[in-house]
């Protein structure tokens, strides 16, 4: 029997709990329901709307809490939050949900953000190292096994992809992205993208997107973080920001500016960024969230006098939240009071804001995202650790194997695995994985010990360490080489030696494991060396003097498993390089689709001797990169046919095929990335001498022939034109198909009027 008092404790608890929502109709639309919302708000609440923290434990910028700011509960209880980053967990999620929906005047849900960049719990690897896959789909699975666990965690907001084309590996951040190449980059952006936020940002599942770093953060001079990025308004066009348009065109939900000013103007203020390119050009409605202090920061910068200046430019250009600078929470109510600020520029972001937490469905269940039972089943399950192995398998990219020698034949009586990295497993999560477990991942020592057979021992040797050029340890570990059959070198970058933050002016190995490598080599038995290293590594010698090389990045989770699954030949290396490795510092930058020069220098020193001098190369080493773009070999061998093309002209709106046909005449079944670059060779400006316009990965099994077919259209063949128009022009094209930037068969077509 419903009595009166429960009616009317029923009405009263409806009516005090949301007021805001209470007075629309159901059927009112979310925009109706936003302007109800605004209309309500008072300033300081609209400025609350715009304020992200970070939580306690997981600190990934510079500003730290005050006494006040990290009194939470309160916080949100008074509005002035629109969520936390970098805060997890089901119950604590839910607690503070619950204060927003239940104790504050308006009842706005919170958004929880935080950054999985590769992985929550079950770490993948590392982005540069996942791109080295150039599997598209299993790059957004990975991305979407993400999204499943972070979200029953209660996270609902991603600060990823990060989609920032790197050059300059001196960079640490070039371990968060997807490499140098800008289709290449395009495409897994958008699988990264997909990944995340599936097809509804309402499935609890799965979360919203945030492209980072708008833009051109990736052309920080000398590949120093956080300087200053100054590229052609061409450049940026073509190289920076494509990606970032793929990605918004699979839907991205928010962006994220970059700390770098460009042309003299801090991503976070940047009108022609914020305004004329991602407003009104791509038409992007989304919401816009700086970056960590960013807004703060263009007082250092010099492009804001003080912090209410930093406000009105950042948020007149349109970036929407405050990120850990607390200005737009302390100064809005007041700029917007004093008139310096219009209150339109303020309701417009909180639109933006309000509408990301409709369009995740936490108006309709705050709770969606906090989901106790899920976390229990998803986080770490057997299908995401499976998962994170076979991601790991396909990124790793087999630079070297002189004679075949991996995989590793069972014969091995005694196999040493020798180096700083080999018994490590906190490395093993890579740079930007502050979820994951220290105690988690398969470290490369264990990752061996699991696979070799019963017959073969493994012994093991630090060798030296990672951050200091003691010797000390160096002839003990000879004798442990001396006395196997094999040695494994596990070599190379710690986690934090990239990443955030973790430029390097030297980028060869680290401390003294170049000399460890240099003496075990000495020892008299073969040597293969596994690297581990969020950036291309000027590693020359060991080209020149070991065996087999094995990149594999920082892989994760499952990272001595993968390893041992590869070199044992349970898996065929597959992996491609999405980043050049120069032979030398001074190179940098250095790509694959540079320009040809007035003086271009072939670099096979087989010109007349006349030739040599007035060209563009060095006088003391190679032009030449230590491995091309797009670089990896395979335990078997792919032979390419010529490539054959079904037509030699071609009009615009017509497309050309070109074929090719891959042929496996090696002993392994194998994955092969087959590359197809075009090269316009006349323009209204200068053309790069190659450009990746497509890629296929394929399956040919050992003794199978494959026909591989690319068509080519106007798409393929359009460029930032000399008026800065983007279309075609007719000309010469050269095809270029192969196995990697450098090693392509060519065919030309002319694009007739
Ligand atoms: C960091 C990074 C950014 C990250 C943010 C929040 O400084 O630049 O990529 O999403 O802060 O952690």
């Amino acid at each position: 029997m419903t009595s009166l008092k429960n009616v009317l404790l029923a009405f009263c608890i409806t009516w005090v709990i949301t007021p805001a929502l209470a007075q629309q109709k159901p059927s009112a639309s979310v925009d109706q329901k936003i302007e109800a919302l605004i209309s309500q708000m008072t300033i300081e609440e609209k400025a609350g709307q715009l304020n992200i923290v970070v939580g306690e434990t997981i600190n990934t910028g510079p500003t730290m809490h005050t006494a006040e700011s990290k009194k939470f509960d309160e916080q949100i209880r008074a509005g002035k939050l629109t969520g936390l980053f970098n805060v997890y967990g089901a119950a604590y999620t839910k607690r503070l949900q619950k204060i927003a929906v239940e104790e504050s005047r308006l009842h706005i849900p919170l958004l929880f953000g935080a950054d999985i960049i590769h992985g929550f719990k079950t770490v993948t690897p590392i982005p540069l190292g996942e791109a080295a896959s150039w599997d598209l789909d299993l790059i957004r699975r990975s991305a979407q096994m993400a999204a499943r666990e972070a979200t029953s965690a209660g996270i609902n907001l991603n600060f990823a992809p990060m989609m920032d084309i790197s050059r300059d590996p001196r960079w640490g951040r070039i371990s968060e992205g997807a490499g140098e190449d800008t289709y290449l980059g395009s495409r897994i952006a958008e699988a990264r993208v997909k990944g995340f936020q599936g097809d509804k940002l309402s499935d609890p599942a799965t979360m919203a997107a945030c492209l980072k770093h708008f833009a051109a953060y990736g052309a920080a001079e000398a590949g120093r973080d956080y300087n200053t990025a100054d590229i052609s308004e061409r450049v940026l066009q073509e190289i920076y920001l494509p990606p970032f348009k793929a990605a918004i065109d699979a839907g991205a939900a928010t962006v994220m500016p970059s700390f770098n000013e460009l042309d003299g103007v801090p991503a976070t203020a940047n009108r022609h960024l914020l305004q004329d390119i991602l407003r009104k050009q791509w038409n992007f409605n989304g919401a816009v969230i700086s970056d960590y202090g960013a807004v703060g920061e263009m007082i250092n910068h010099g492009s804001s006098a003080d912090g209410s200046k930093a406000v009105i430019h950042s948020l007149e250009a349109g970036t929407d939240m405050d990120m850990m600078s607390y200005l737009y929470i302390s100064k809005i109510p007041e700029l917007v009071k004093a008139g310096s600020l219009d209150v339109k520029y303020v309701d417009a972001a909180v639109r933006r804001i309000l509408k990301l937490k409709f369009d995740l469905g936490l108006f309709d269940n705050a709770y969606l995202y906090s989901d106790e039972v899920r976390e229990k089943k998803e986080v770490r399950s057997k299908e995401n650790i499976a998962l994170a192995r076979e991601v790991a398998r396909k990124s790793m990219v087999l630079l070297k194997n002189d004679n075949g020698l991996l995989p590793l034949r069972s014969s091995y009586k005694k196999i040493a695995v020798i180096g700083p990295l080999a018994d490590n497993k906190e490395d093993m999560n890579g740079s930007w994985s502050f979820f994951g477990e220290a105690t988690h991942p398969v470290s490369v020592l264990q990752g061996i010990k699991a696979r070799v057979p019963a017959s073969t021992e493994v012994v093991y040797h630090p060798g030296c360490n990672l951050f200091d050029n003691s010797r000390d340890k160096m002839t003990e570990a000879m004798t442990t080489a001396q006395g196997a059959d094999l040695t494994l070198l596990v070599v190379g970058e710690s986690a934090v030696m990239n990443g955030e933050a973790a430029s390097r002016a030297d980028i060869g190995l680290p401390g003294v494991q170049e000399d460890l490598v240099k003496m075990i080599s000495k020892s008299g038995k073969p040597v293969v060396v596994v690297l581990l290293n969020g950036r291309p590594l000027t590693m020359e010698w060991l080209d020149q003097n070991v065996p087999a090389i094995l990149e594999t990045w920082t892989l994760g989770s499952e990272a001595g498993n993968a390893v041992a699954d590869v070199l044992f030949g349970d898996y065929n290396p597959s992996g491609k390089l999405p980043v050049t490795f120069p032979r030398h510092v001074g190179q940098i930058p250095i790509y694959y689709n540079h320009k040809n020069t007035g003086r271009p220098y072939s670099g096979t020193n087989n010109e007349p001797a006349s030739d040599r001098v007035y060209v563009s190369k060095y006088r003391d080493i190679k032009n030449t990169p230590l491995y091309p773009f797009g670089y990896g070999l395979s335990y078997t061998t792919f032979t390419y046919s010529e490539v054959t093309l079904n037509k030699a002209t071609m009009k615009n709106g017509e497309q050309i095929e070109a074929t090719v046909t891959v042929t496996n005449n090696g002993n392994y079944d194998g994955e092969e990335v087959v590359q197809l670059y075009l090269h316009d060779l006349v323009g209204s400006v200068t053309r790069p001498v190659k450009e990746l316009k497509g890629f296929q990965k394929v399956m040919i099994r050992k003794g199978e022939a494959k026909k591989i077919t690319f068509t080519i259209t106007d798409k393929e063949l359009t460029f930032l034109r000399g008026d800065m128009t983007w279309g075609t022009e007719p000309g010469m094209f050269e095809v270029l198909v192969g196995t990697n930037s450098d090693a392509v068969k060519k065919k030309s077509f002319e694009l007739v009027k």
